[in-house]
């Protein structure tokens, strides 16, 4: 449905005396995601998350410099076609409770979202599914709380019927039931055969629902790994990064990585977790590690077996 190759991103920034400077904030990152399939994309904050979301949907910043290949039903995702896309075929769940349309009432921005059958009964069933009251369709955005903003959002990608689905982190500040009902749509979706790419800080929701999980560290993409191998000790994962945030997790050891993710001003020669890793040799500093096909995942790092 989608294949990302080799995207980076970057912001022009200018620094003292007015002198331009590119801020690389994505660097070869690569994914791709079928249909019928949740990939959920895991990665502290800063690592590209959010800017990977707005990339493919041609949201960014007009500061923003974006190079590589995205390919949507193996055309080219121009912005001619980003823009015929979005909110149809492609619909995104957006990180911020912002984009709500402050002026529209809530029920109205849910209809609008549908394309096929009756947009006030598939509003009216989600929300009762998402158990906002009747009558919540009446209000605006600001007379909501944040939970209830964010089942809003999740409702307007539920009834799209979008083919492609882009949910960034829906659901901090819902309710444990609330996240469940959620979860559960985001995975039926898929099962009914949309591709449902869910942007998550927490590994064990994307447990719950996802086929594979793409690791991001500092604007690429570190690991591809099916959900399977996120067990044990970490033995069965690729990247020396994923296998410290699995082994970080309070369930497992709780051991914390040392040091911090670089700035997009300051990212090290050639690897990007070279400064971190307990696995390193000079060769890590000679070039990005390419991305390579190991054991039916994705990996970027010289070492790996
Ligand atoms: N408009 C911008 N100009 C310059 N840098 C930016 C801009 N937007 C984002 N960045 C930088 O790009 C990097 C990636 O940001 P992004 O929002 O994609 O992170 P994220 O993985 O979604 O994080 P979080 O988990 O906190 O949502 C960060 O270092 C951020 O500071
Ligand atoms: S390429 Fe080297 S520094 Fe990078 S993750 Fe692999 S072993 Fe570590
Ligand atoms: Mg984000």
């Amino acid at each position: 449905m989608l294949k990302v190759e080799d995207l980076s991103v970057s912001f022009v920034q200018y620094t003292k005396g007015l002198k331009q400077k590119d801020l690389k904030v994505i660097t070869s990152l690569n994914i791709d995601i079928m249909p019928g399939e949740v990939l959920a994309v895991v990665g502290s904050s800063g690592s590209g998350k959010s800017l990977l979301a707005h990339a493919i949907l041609g949201i960014l910043p007009t500061n923003a410099t974006v190079n590589g290949t995205m390919m949507y039903k193996g055309e080219a995702l121009t912005t001619k076609r980003q823009q015929s896309l979005r909110g149809k075929e492609i619909a995104l769940v957006p990180q911020s409770v912002k984009y709500l349309d402050p002026l529209m009432k809530v029920g109205k921005q849910v209809q609008s979202a549908v394309r096929k059958g009756d947009p006030v009964k598939a509003q009216k069933d989600v929300f009762a599914r998402y158990h906002l009251k009747s009558g919540v369709d009446g209000q605006y955005p600001y007379q909501l709380s944040g939970g209830m903003s964010r089942r809003v959002l999740v409702s307007t990608a539920v009834v799209s019927g979008a083919s492609l689905i882009i949910a960034d982190e829906p659901t901090p500040g819902m309710d444990t039931a609330a996240v469940q009902e959620s979860i559960r749509d985001l995975r039926k979706l898929a099962d009914e055969g949309a591709a449902v790419m869910m942007i998550t800080h927490d590994i064990d929701t994307a447990l719950k629902i996802a086929d594979r999980i793409a690791v991001f560290y500092a604007g690429t993409t570190v690991e591809v790994a099916p959900v399977s191998d996120f067990e044990g000790r970490g033995e069965k994962l690729r990247h020396p990064y994923s296998k410290a945030l699995w082994r970080a997790l309070p369930q497992n050891e709780f051991l914390p990585i040392e040091g911090f993710q670089p700035l997009p001003s300051a990212l090290p020669p050639g690897c990007l977790f070279a400064p971190r890793c307990s696995m390193a040799t000079p060769e890590c500093s000679a070039g990005q590690p390419e991305a390579r096909e190991l054991r039916d995942g994705m990996v970027r790092c010289i070492h790996a077996t």
